[in-house]
């Protein structure tokens, strides 16, 4: 028998909750039907953790996420806590978990699903196929660098500051991440950055591009400003497979790219670290959306990027590609019956709550598995 796979769910605010209910779900079923048993944990981060510990996530939470093959994360935030001061929000629970595990290197993959190919607002063609593997630095640059801070100046002027900043080995691991990638897919690196006014990308760009001619030359790597990768993602994604950038790039072009396949509803995401001594790769898993608190509580979230990021969580931490493919059809097989929430509905779609998709996923599951 296999060691049991321990995982920490972190459902967090918002539909972070409901949308983790249904994974849990999933994962109760391959307890019972899969030869995989999960050790499952939960504990609260965001305004959760606020409420409960006046702080975003605790000593005992970050400790527990250290010591697990994954963290599951569901999303942080909302109204409720917005007036707090800037170092006790919800959010800097879950840039702490970041920062603290060492999660460098963020894989947000935006796939177009062929059934959704019309929930995208553009056009068919230009999605039609889509599949893109965005690289997002996730432990660096100007979400971290110091100083950063608000200051009154003697004048009485206010003056914020945040500090985009980059060492070599901040930028060689993340590169060799997506170069990795890339040789697993059609072997293409775009690299993304504004080397044209900040030095912070002329040293990204030369330190990709020695990186590459040092141990990735199979890899065909190009360099494009960031601005025009905003632009080139809609006007022709399809040119791109693997695109690596910084921390502030990546999450802008990591939510333009989520449109390009209909929802932001849709897309997981995986955070990883190194191999540690013991073996084991520190990572976390979450869905690209955020906690959405206009819809919490309604059961109309979409629970499939909380689904898809457990089933990254079992191809990259527990090496179980078969039990991912498993979950990713039952997803296509659910869209393919033109079941939707609300927010990927289309024209002659039934449109269901988020335990209902949930209910539509476990029975394809149980159709493939008998
Ligand atoms: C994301 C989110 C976070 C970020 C927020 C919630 C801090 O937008 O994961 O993309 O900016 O990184
Ligand atoms: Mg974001």
């Amino acid at each position: 028998m296999p060691a049991n796979k321990s995982l920490l769910v972190l459902p967090g605010d918002g539909i972070g909750p409901e949308v983790m209910g249904q994974v849990r779900r999933v994962v109760d079923w391959m307890d019972k039907r899969r030869a995989v048993t999960f050790d499952l944990a939960e504990d609260l981060v965001g305004g959760a953790a606020i409420d409960a510990h006046g702080i975003p996530v605790t000593d005992a939470t970050v400790e527990k996420a250290m010591n697990v093959d994954a963290v599951l994360l569901g999303a942080v935030g909302g109204p409720k806590w917005d007036n707090l001061d800037f170092s006790k929000k919800p959010e800097r629970g879950l840039l702490r978990l970041r920062k603290d595990l060492q999660l460098y290197a963020n894989l947000r993959p935006a796939l177009c699903f062929e059934a959704l190919v019309d929930a995208s607002t553009l056009k068919p063609e230009i999605v039609s196929g889509l599949d893109i593997m965005i690289v997002r630095e996730l432990t660096g640059g100007v979400y971290f660098g110091e100083p950063r801070g608000i200051e009154t100046l003697p004048n009485g002027e206010r003056r914020g500051v945040n500090t985009q900043v980059y060492t070599t080995s901040e930028i060689r691991r993340v590169a060799a991440v997506a170069f990795e990638l890339a040789r697993k897919r059609s072997g293409r690196v775009t690299s993304c950055e504004k080397a044209n006014v900040m030095e912070s990308g002329v040293l990204w760009r030369e330190e990709v591009q020695r990186l590459h001619d040092e141990s990735f030359q199979d890899v065909e790597l190009s360099h494009m400003y960031a601005d025009n990768a905003a632009m080139q993602l809609v006007r022709n994604p399809k040119q791109f497979d693997v695109i690596v950038t910084d921390n502030l790039f990546g999450d802008i072009l990591s939510d333009e790219a989520s449109m390009l396949t209909g929802s932001l509803g849709m897309l997981p995401s995986a955070s990883l670290g190194d191999v540690d001594e013991t073996g084991r790769r520190k990572a976390m898993y979450e869905p690209v959306h955020g906690s959405a608190p206009d819809i919490a509580g309604q059961g109309k979230a979409n629970p499939i990027a909380t689904v898809l990021s457990l089933a990254m969580a079992l191809r990259y931490s527990f090496d179980l590609a078969e039990d991912a493919d498993l979950v990713e059809a039952a997803v296509e097989r659910v869209l393919a019956k033109g079941i939707r929430t609300a927010d990927i509905q289309a024209p002659g779609s039934q449109v269901v709550s988020t335990g209902q998709m949930g209910d539509a996923l476990l029975a394809e599951l149980e159709a493939m598995a008998a």
